[in-house]
């Protein structure tokens, strides 16, 4: 067990703790960030409940953890026939933990809007009762037809979603900023998952579970819709969310790091990366 006792007994520099001394305080809890970290209300104390909120960031906090649950509660629905279906029982163990991890986050964010009272309950109705196909993305209403399409989905769909989280992070609304961290955590397995079911697709082919062309068709499938996830590239709402310390980047550059994090993933596999204006919807 580290011992946390140590810091400030004079046995150990503070130095050779350095990540630690500025999280960790006697008693070993741990010290959140309270003051708004960017935007136009740098260093005044983070948002705690709906009440504190001014109403246009009240607005846009409700309407992302709609869209969010959504997503959540959507590839629920787009896995579920995979339980059953996956090629290995390992590979239906994992596709079970995705399953029940996006559940918890569908759960995290409908307790969030929970807090925001008869709106926030409205909403959580709305959202339970939506079946296939009536989801907000289009990336959340296409069937997984083939397993390509599950490892091209949690390499790439999650991979956004991923990013959307890290946007979040420490962000201006507490109870938000503090539920980043164990999503971010359980979305990695979900992402190398993916990008290791697309490898495995190339390197061992039928030996596995299908060819390496359905996996680069796979990819030309999902990738736009990935890219599309972002939303419009001049969008109002995205400058507002950073101006407010709630998202970290507008959707264009939030966009450009997805990029350039996936495309040496997919080429290090011997995919094919398709062109940022490929099939896409939403610019
Ligand atoms: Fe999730
Ligand atoms: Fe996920």
């Amino acid at each position: 067990m580290t011992d946390l006792s140590r810091e400030g007994t004079g046995a150990p520099s503070a130095a050779s703790h350095a990540p630690y001394a500025k999280t960790l305080r006697e008693g070993g809890t741990i010290e959140p960030v309270r003051e708004i970290l960017w935007g136009s209300a740098v260093g005044v104390r983070k948002y705690e409940t709906p009440d504190e909120l001014p109403p246009e960031l009240r607005k846009l906090i409700v309407k992302l953890m709609v869209v969010q649950a959504d997503t959540e509660f959507a590839s629920i629905q787009q896995h579920r026939p995979w339980l059953d279906h996956a090629p290995t029982l390992e590979d239906r163990w994992i596709e079970a933990r995705i399953v029940a991890d996006e559940a918890r986050h569908g759960l995290q964010a409908c307790r969030i809007l929970k807090d925001f009272g008869e709106e926030g309950q409205t909403w959580i109705d709305e959202l339970l009762a939506k079946k296939e196909g009536e989801h907000k993305l289009d990336a959340f209403n296409m069937k997984f037809d083939a397993w390509a399409d599950v490892g091209a989905f949690t390499c790439l769909v999650d991979r956004v979603g991923v990013f959307q989280l890290r946007a979040f992070q420490e962000c201006s609304y507490g109870p938000l900023a503090r539920a980043m961290p164990l999503m971010l955590s359980e979305e990695q397995l979900h992402l190398n998952f993916g990008a290791n079911v697309l490898r495995r697709m190339v390197r061992e082919g039928p030996k596995y579970a299908g060819t390496p062309e359905e996996a680069q068709t796979a990819v030309r499938r999902w990738y736009p819709r990935a890219l599309d996830m972002f939303g419009h590239s001049q969008s109002e709402t995205s400058r507002k969310a950073i101006e407010y310390g709630l998202k970290r980047w507008t959707n264009e550059e939030a966009r450009e790091r997805f990029v350039a994090e996936i495309s040496p993933i997919l080429q290090g596999m011997g995919l094919e990366v398709p062109p940022p204006d490929f099939d896409r919807r939403i610019t």
